[in-house]
């Protein structure tokens, strides 16, 4: 499989993972394995459980790649942690410290600059396929809703002092979601993406299920977190709801 194999880039959409699913769903040309669709701007960038996700035109990566895995449409969810590793390897080239939070967020000086939305969609000779939207600050300097923010954004730039080629990021980011992905299908289970997690774990990180937050302490072979709740118990939470 080659990420961006087949590459489409748009100057304004609404969503790249809608522009996508669209694509993955052409009945004339259907998106292969490894196709991504980019953007400079999003008008309706959309986040995990709900959320939006707001990013200033041109400043940061913003893209979604289709994926047609030869697992069943149940291992989708192990996508999102293989997206944020692959990050956390391409930040880590960069000369970046990144630290990985759970379930799929890039960290960087205990702030987030990246973060992963899994969807699937069934298409129809009854295969499915992935759609991965990938969002990483780049060189955007200014966060003016932070507040509104679960978690503190950061950028690449913000946390390095240094302005990045977008070119470069994204290369990388292919490239390691590559790699990461095909260790992935070759081994048909989470085990090696668990491994590759655990170098990059913010352990001790603030993580939030529900109404609930406690301490990140461990990545489990299942995907589930390992947590230290506020009455010092530990528990493991297998879903991001409660
Ligand atoms: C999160 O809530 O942390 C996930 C954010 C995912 C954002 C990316 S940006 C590219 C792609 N298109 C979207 O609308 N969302 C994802």
């Amino acid at each position: 499989m080659t990420v961006g194999a087949e590459w489409r880039h748009c100057a304004e959409c609404g969503s790249t993972s809608d522009l996508a699913r669209a694509w993955a769903l052409d009945a004339d040309a259907p998106a292969p394995d490894g196709a991504v669709v980019t953007a400079d701007m999003q008008t309706k960038g959309r986040g995990r459980r709900g959320a939006s996700w707001q990013a200033t035109a041109g400043e940061n990566l913003l893209m979604t790649v289709v994926l047609r895995p030869n697992y069943p449409v149940s291992g989708a969810w192990r996508l999102g942690y293989v997206a944020a590793l692959a990050v956390a390897d391409a930040l880590s080239e960069l000369g970046l410290s990144p630290a990985l939070k759970w379930p799929n967020d890039v960290l960087l000086n205990g702030n987030k600059t990246c973060g992963v939305l899994v969807e699937s969609v069934s298409l129809p000779n009854g295969e499915w396929a992935a759609i991965l939207g990938i969002g990483v600050n780049v060189n955007q300097s200014e966060f003016p809703d932070a507040e509104n923010y679960v978690y503190p954004p950061t950028s690449l730039r913000l946390a390095s002092g240094r302005v990045f080629a977008m070119d470069e990021v994204r290369e990388r980011v292919w490239e390691w979601l590559e790699r990461w992905e095909d260790i992935h299908r070759s081994a048909g289970d989470f085990d090696p993406i668990a491994v590759g997690w655990r170098r990059y774990l913010a352990v001790g990180a603030k993580v939030r299920r529900g109404g609930e937050t406690a301490e990140l302490q461990e990545i489990e072979t299942d995907g589930g977190a390992r947590v230290r709740r506020s009455d010092g118990t530990f528990t493991v939470w297998r879903t991001v709801d409660g």
